[in-house]
């Protein structure tokens, strides 16, 4: 029995130039170095430059992953680009970033599941090319949350950055057994009930304003840990596979103490852990295809290696995919 799956061709990322360090913060508010590692394991986060959009870290992600794939933008029918931060309330970033290509023939849209965007765009993505309606795809996380913080709330803005990656998908006929490359299973989750726990005070349809994020930070805490390790035990169900098998977990980067705390209570082995959260902060959509372009890059994530993502965010939602490089 043979299953078209969705090969990972390449990956590749764009931070942007300007660097903000605690110490820094610490300069302009009432926190210090000490409290964000101790609390979140953050350093220093990326801020996009006066005049550098959501969409200009995507294209760049983008021509990145391109080239890592070696394979001309032209081939490209299908751009899923997860965010919150889009450049524009419409039109969706991803036609930016589609112009930007060259591309004009496919499809390409943006998806905003917060935090889990990546995760929810690379299973849509992924839907898509083992139905056949496209052949290849780009799926993008990039975000600008820079722009949508209260720099004077110490409980939030210390938290999050700007940044964005990307991966080439291409549907590929695969033997259809657990050794195929290609995405192997995602499961995807959202529980409206705590939609009021991580959100942004604004919106064009209710106070016409942009608006700045909010979050009840423990609240986050305690729900985030159960909801991840639960859709990865809905990975390892659905794929036969447990968490000796996984070469690398690459987790969405909000929180140290939630990556240590999932990873441990998996039994996923810390040195399998790929942390990019200390040199990055929170980049929401952004932070999986990041941290995945730092692990290939260095030569962690080798063809061939069973990889694990997983995000949870905003709304709530969740979700995990699984995925042989
Ligand atoms: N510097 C110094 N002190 C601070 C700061 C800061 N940046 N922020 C808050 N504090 C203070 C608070 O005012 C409070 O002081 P008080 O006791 O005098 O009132 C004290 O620190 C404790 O505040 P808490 O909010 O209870 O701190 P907590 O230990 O819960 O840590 C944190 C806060 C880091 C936000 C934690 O709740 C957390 O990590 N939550 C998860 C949130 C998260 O990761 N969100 C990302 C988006 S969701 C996602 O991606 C999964």
């Amino acid at each position: 029995m043979t299953a078209t799956r969705s090969v990972v061709l390449g990956c590749g990322s764009y931070l942007p130039q300007q660097i903000l360090t605690n110490a820094e913060l610490a300069a302009r508010i009432d926190t210090s170095d000490e409290w964000i590692v101790q609390r979140t394991g953050i350093r220093q986060r990326h801020i996009a430059a006066e005049g550098e959009f959501t969409s200009h870290l995507a294209i760049n992600a983008a021509r990145a992953a391109l080239a890592d794939a070696g394979i001309d933008a032209q081939s490209i029918d299908l751009i899923v680009l997860g965010t919150s931060t889009p450049d524009h309330t419409f039109p969706a970033t991803a036609v930016a970033v589609q112009a930007a290509l060259g591309i004009n023939h496919g499809a390409a849209f943006d998806l905003q599941a917060v935090c889990s965007g990546f995760i929810f765009a690379l299973a849509t993505a992924d839907n898509f090319l083992r139905t056949g309606a496209f052949k290849r795809a780009l799926v993008i996380g990039a975000e600008t949350f820079s722009r949508i913080l209260d720099w004077n709330d110490r409980g939030t803005c210390v938290l999050f950055g700007d940044g964005a990656g990307a991966v080439v998908l291409e549907a590929q006929p695969q033997p259809g057994e657990a050794s195929d490359r290609g995405i192997l299973t995602t499961h995807l989750r959202s529980d409206g009930r705590h939609k009021s726990k991580l959100y942004v005070d604004g919106g064009p349809s209710s106070t016409r304003t942009v608006g700045y994020l909010r979050m009840e930070g423990r609240e986050v805490f305690k729900h985030a840990v159960g909801m991840i390790t639960d859709v990865i035990y809905d990975a390892f169900k659905a794929t036969g596979t447990t968490a000796e098998d996984i070469d690398w977990f690459v987790p969405h980067q909000a929180n140290k103490r939630i990556i240590d705390a999932s990873a441990h209570k998996l039994h996923i082995a810390p040195q399998k852990v790929v942390l990019t959260v200390d040199l990055h902060g929170n980049t929401s959509a952004a932070s999986i295809p990041l941290a995945l372009a730092v692990a290939v890059k260095d030569g962690r994530v080798k063809k061939g290696d069973l990889v694990l993502l997983e995000a949870m965010g905003g709304g709530f939602t969740w979700g995990s995919a699984l995925l042989r490089w």
